[in-house]
């Protein structure tokens, strides 16, 4: 789909939409199209009982005097609720309501609405960029039918507003970070016999000609750097596991990194500890952290951030195998430290205790983010609406769940601390890998915590919202592409030159 801005012009043929805020009678070009019509758009609205309403939308299809033949009328709700989410939803909703319809072409009027705080072209942009998140389709592998929406095939969206020349500024930059969204769906979408450690490190080593500076590491300089935690989860695989390192730096020569570590568990079985056949299809989606990291490099490198990051993703598939890592088996990470295997199930902690110990050591970072699918407690304790955030630091957590927030990505923080720490004490090594049912997510988290070095940390537990999540008017991908924005924004916000 072909998205662009332009003045406003109502010979447009295709369709046309007109958004308009509830309870106000069209005003501008709005009204000047009423005018074309004869009136036929607000005898529409008047027999529809169409007032505006967020998330509603009137077709009126045929009308004398204008080149469109269908003009669809876009309920923004009140003016003085508008708000970017807002127009990036009634973005989406249109490009659900076209796509359902045979039209190629779509003109988008925005004019006569004032919102305080959300200048035109803002909102023309967000409309645009909520447009094209929609519009997002994963069917590679269909070669007989494509899904319904993607046959009508949309060619062309022009955003038609007086603020033409601020828009296509802002759509750049968010046409950015979509592409890095996009990035994170198809690799959070893709099967796992095609993306499999190795050939999701090809996809990451894709980044260099953004200019992100990429290693791939093997398992026998993994080895060398005694990450037996990493590795052990591996064992079993037919593949060879990866440690990517990605770098962007856009910021300062010498100016300490932000840094982004992800649980890359390409297909997750369960290990000899198998999972049970049901859903276990899922588990594809076990890379999602590792997917958030590689998208969240993309977008920093195409917009050219003024910030020094690093991405580091573990790469691992888990299966059960004769040369498997069992039950009762002892690893040592590579930051010295033992650990006791209870359940091979729990692995993505074991990648996240090597790739975390590897980022402090070597960059000493200015903080660590690492996002994991790593427990299914967390969507017994927060559902699919948030994310839980663990942290040892009180203003990271704060710019993180403000990120979230504006950037409707929400995370929420979990307590931490000794009392739990103690459940992953072991009998025979310094800690175990599970601490039994309770509190599960919450354990997860201080076994990642013994692996940070006190460095300021925080840890995503995303098993909820990476993969699967409702969908929503900017999203009908099953992996959502979760992260990139939140994380996009906590670096523009607070880590940009
Ligand atoms: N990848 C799973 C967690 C998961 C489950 C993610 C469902 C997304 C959807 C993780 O590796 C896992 O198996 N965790 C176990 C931990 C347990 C063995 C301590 C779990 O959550 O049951
Ligand atoms: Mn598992
Ligand atoms: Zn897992």
């Amino acid at each position: 789909m072909n998205i662009s801005f332009a003045d406003i012009s109502l010979a447009k043929p295709g369709a046309l939409a007109v958004l308009v805020t509830e309870g106000a009678s069209p005003r501008g070009a709005a009204a000047d199209l009423d005018g074309k019509t004869g009136g036929a758009l607000k005898r529409a609205m008047k027999a529809a009982g169409f007032s505006g309403k967020a998330g509603s939308v009137l077709e009126v299809i045929g009308t004398r005097g204008v080149a469109a033949g269908r003009i669809l009328l876009v309920g923004l709700g009140k003016s003085a609720d508008l708000s970017a989410a807002g127009m990036e939803k009634a973005g989406g909703e249109l490009i659900g309501r076209i796509e359902k319809t045979k039209e190629t072409s779509l003109s988008i009027v925005l004019d006569g609405i004032s919102a305080a705080k959300l200048p035109a072209g803002e909102a023309a942009a967000r409309i645009a960029f909520g447009a094209r998140l929609r519009a997002y389709r994963f069917d590679k592998y269909k070669t007989k039918k494509k899904t319904d929406e993607s046959k009508a095939g949309l060619k062309s969206l022009t955003v038609m507003t007086r603020a033409a020349a601020s828009a296509r500024k802002d759509y750049a930059t968010l046409s950015k970070i979509a592409d890095g969204m996009f990035l994170t769906r198809e690799l959070v979408n893709e099967p796992p016999n095609v993306l499999f450690p190795g050939e999701f490190a090809k996809r990451a080593r894709a980044l260099s000609k953004l200019g992100v500076k990429v290693e791939v590491l093997g398992e026998a300089q993994m080895k060398k750097l005694g990450m037996g935690a990493l590795l052990g989860v591996g064992h079993g695989s037919q593949h060879e596991s990866h440690l990517v390192v990605m770098r962007w730096t856009g910021g300062k020569a010498g100016e300490k990194p932000v840094a982004f570590v992800g649980k890359g568990v390409c297909f997750d079985t369960g290990g000899i500890s198998l999972k049970p056949p049901a859903g276990m299809e899922d588990m594809k989606g076990d890379m999602g952290g590792a997917a958030c990291v590689t998208g969240l490099m993309h977008a920093l490198a195409a917009r050219k951030a003024k910030v020094n990051a690093v991405g580091v993703i573990g790469l691992v598939e888990n299966m059960p195998d004769g040369k498997a890592q069992r039950p009762g088996d002892i690893v040592t990470s590579m930051s010295g430290q033992t650990i006791e295997i209870i359940n091979t199930d729990a692995e993505g902690r074991l990648v996240l205790a090597d790739a975390l110990w590897y980022t402090q050591n070597r960059f000493k970072p200015k903080f660590m983010v690492d996002l994991a699918t790593l427990t299914g407690a967390i969507m017994v304790a927060l559902g699919k609406e948030y994310a839980g955030l663990f942290s040892n630091n009180d203003k990271l957590s704060k710019q993180l769940s403000e990120a979230g927030e504006a950037e409707s990505e929400k995370v929420w923080r979990m307590p931490m601390g000794a009392a739990y720490d103690k459940q992953i004490d072991s009998q025979f090594a310094d800690m175990k890998n599970t601490g039994g049912r309770d509190g599960g997510s919450i354990t997860a988290a201080q076994f990642l915590e013994r692996f940070v070095n006190k460095t300021t940390w925080a840890h995503l537990d995303i098993a909820g919202t990476a993969m699967a999540s409702p969908k929503t008017a900017i999203n009908q991908s099953w992996g959502s592409g979760w992260g990139v924005r939140l994380l996009n924004r906590l670096v523009a916000d607070h880590y940009e030159a």
